[in-house]
């Protein structure tokens, strides 16, 4: 059975799609990957199209009542399987939450945008109080401006949600953008660089959370 992790965040342009697929990347180190895109969008199958498909399968799920199904018919084949949020889709994560065993939120630096994801906050404890605490959940920063001292005041913010956040922010990095727009990742293109690391190290916290 597959460990089930979604990336959510209702707000487009978050960073979750590149948080997906190089956390995807990155888990290949810990055995199969199979990445579920709930965007109509489809940026992660665009991803795929680029060459981006040779690393790890991902399959198209455009309607939040197929989710489950989907996702149960395949987890026994794979040893992680990372769900990829879509913007607004309220039934979509609500689906995604009821059979995920961890979330993370992604979320820029930002008040407002941390102000966007009560709902989604709402209703991943609504679940948690019905199945004893899953799933697990926590908020990742995204896109953090170097320099900006803004991610350390966002920690406090967090805490009023009483979710955790994990350590280490992932920044701005224009490598993200462009590895991804080529069917590459940052970790191929530069595997000990900055962006890799980052990402290797939101990869340690999932690992850990599961053993
Ligand atoms: N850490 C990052 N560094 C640089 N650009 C980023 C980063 N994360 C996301 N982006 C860019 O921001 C835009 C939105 O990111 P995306 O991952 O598609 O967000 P979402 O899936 O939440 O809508 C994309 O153009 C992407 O390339
Ligand atoms: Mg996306």
């Amino acid at each position: 059975m597959a460990n089930i992790i979604a990336i959510l965040n209702p707000k487009g342009g978050a960073g979750k799609t590149t948080i997906a697929l190089h956390l995807s990347r990155a888990l290949k180190g810990y055995g199969s990957i199979l990445m579920v895109d709930t965007d109509p969008q489809g940026s992660a199958r665009d991803w795929a199209e680029q060459g981006g498909g040779a690393s790890f399968p991902i399959v198209g799920v455009d309607r939040a009542g197929a989710l489950k199904g989907t996702i149960q018919q395949l987890t026994r084949g794979y040893d992680w399987i990372v769900i990829d949020g879509a913007a607004k889709l309220e039934e979509m994560a609500a689906h995604a939450i009821s059979i995920a065993e961890l979330v993370i939120i992604p979320v820029q630096p930002s008040p407002l945008d941390l102000w966007a994801c009560e709902a989604l906050v709402s209703q991943i404890k609504q679940r948690q109080v019905i199945t004893d605490g899953v799933p697990t959940a926590a908020f990742q920063i995204s896109r953090a401006k170097k320099g900006t001292k803004l991610a350390g005041e966002i920690r406090k913010v967090v805490a009023d949600y009483e979710l955790p956040l994990l350590n280490g922010n992932i920044h701005d990095r224009t490598i993200f953008a462009n590895s991804l727009s080529s069917g590459s990742t940052a970790i191929d293109e530069e595997p000990e660089g900055q962006a890799a690391f980052e990402i290797r190290y939101l990869v340690k916290q999932i690992v850990k959370g599961f053993e």
